[in-house]
């Protein structure tokens, strides 16, 4: 099988598995794990954040994230077809009370002076103030896109006159630096709040940090608690943590190179693809994704005539070989 579903698919390497082994370990709702204390005080830093916790998933990094920023019957601006509104079932409704509201984009591509223009003030006794605008980096459903630092930068500038928060959703913000050769510590900086994966491209097999000030990280905190998310001897998991950011971020290059490969060999335009991720368009998505895996291909659908296929850690030259075999006479 070569699975270009997702990079979340990844399976812990010997490496991380023997790192996991060996992890010490101590009870996280106490604050003892040394490897989870370490891992959010290495992550903290890397972003150039006061503090960070470690949280079990994206979507409580998230959702959390913007609770944070955001209080009940305020609102959470964002892209259309941002994770945060599309694939996290209504949490920042259902759980928290935050209301979302979107502007269609071009492509994906952050523009700053469209939401600027979409945001609404407090003090107004008919409107729904917004207290945050969501950004995503890089932006999933627009095919890994990295956003323009330039757009970035202008609404975090305007952002600390206007009291409205920035959250990032860095579920691959790694990817982005390595791409773009952006610090971490530049994203960082351009937002209030941010939530990074350890368990997409850096391969873990689960977990994400949230990072914040150390005032709003001790209020998540307790939001990850009432979620159900304090966890006890998750060393093990941070262990991973640990060994990913060790072994796994400067790699994430040779995953771009060969999405860009696979997009060449496909007749993709190669410079659409700017992480790990190449988007089929105005193909049949089920007839395709379907005779790919009767060929030990998988895909993912991202709409009834889009599909999409991610490098990863899993997936080696002969992987992109054998998925050009398959999906090219398909085409
Ligand atoms: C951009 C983005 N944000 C957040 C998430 C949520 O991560 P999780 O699946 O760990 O909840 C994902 C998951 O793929 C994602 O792609």
């Amino acid at each position: 099988m070569v699975d270009l579903r997702s990079d979340t698919v990844t399976k812990p390497t010997a490496g991380m598995r023997a790192a996991m082994a060996d992890a010490e370990v101590g009870d996280d709702v106490y604050s003892e794990d040394p490897l989870v204390n370490s891992l959010e005080e290495r992550v903290a830093d890397l972003f150039g954040h006061e503090a960070a916790v470690f949280v079990p998933s994206g979507t409580m990094g998230n959702q959390i994230g913007m609770r944070l920023v955001c209080q009940p019957g305020q609102e959470v601006l964002g892209d259309a077809e941002a994770h945060v509104v599309t694939y996290e079932m209504g949490a920042a409704a259902a759980i928290f009370g935050l209301s979302t509201r979107t502007v269609v984009s071009t492509g994906g591509v952050l523009d700053a002076d469209q939401l600027i223009e979409q945001v609404r003030p407090f003090g107004n006794w008919h409107l729904t103030p917004t207290a945050a605008i969501a950004v995503e980096n890089t932006h999933n459903r627009a095919g890994g896109l990295v956003q323009p630092l330039a757009q970035l930068e202008k609404l975090y500038a305007w952002s600390r006159d206007a009291g409205v928060a920035v959250h990032l959703d860095g579920a691959r913000i790694w990817n982005a630096a390595v791409a773009s050769g952006v610090p971490l510590s530049t994203y960082g900086r351009l937002a209030d709040t941010a939530s990074v994966c350890l368990s997409k491209g850096l391969g873990a097999p689960i977990g994400s940090v949230l990072v914040a000030s150390a005032d709003r990280i001790a209020e998540a905190r307790l939001w990850r608690k009432r979620l159900g998310g304090g966890m006890r001897q998750v060393g093990v998991l941070a262990a991973a943590g640990h060994y990913a950011l060790d072994h796994h971020v400067d790699r994430l290059a040779e995953d771009h190179a060969r999405a860009r490969s696979l997009a060449q060999r496909l007749g993709v335009d190669p410079a659409t693809v700017h992480t790990n991720m190449v988007v089929l368009d105005g193909v049949a998505a089920p007839m395709l994704a379907e005779a790919a895996k009767g060929q030990g291909v998988l895909i993912s659908q991202v709409s009834a005539t889009k599909v999409r296929l991610l490098t990863h850690l899993d997936v080696d030259d002969a992987g992109i070989d054998r998925a050009v075999e398959v999906l090219a006479p398909l085409l």
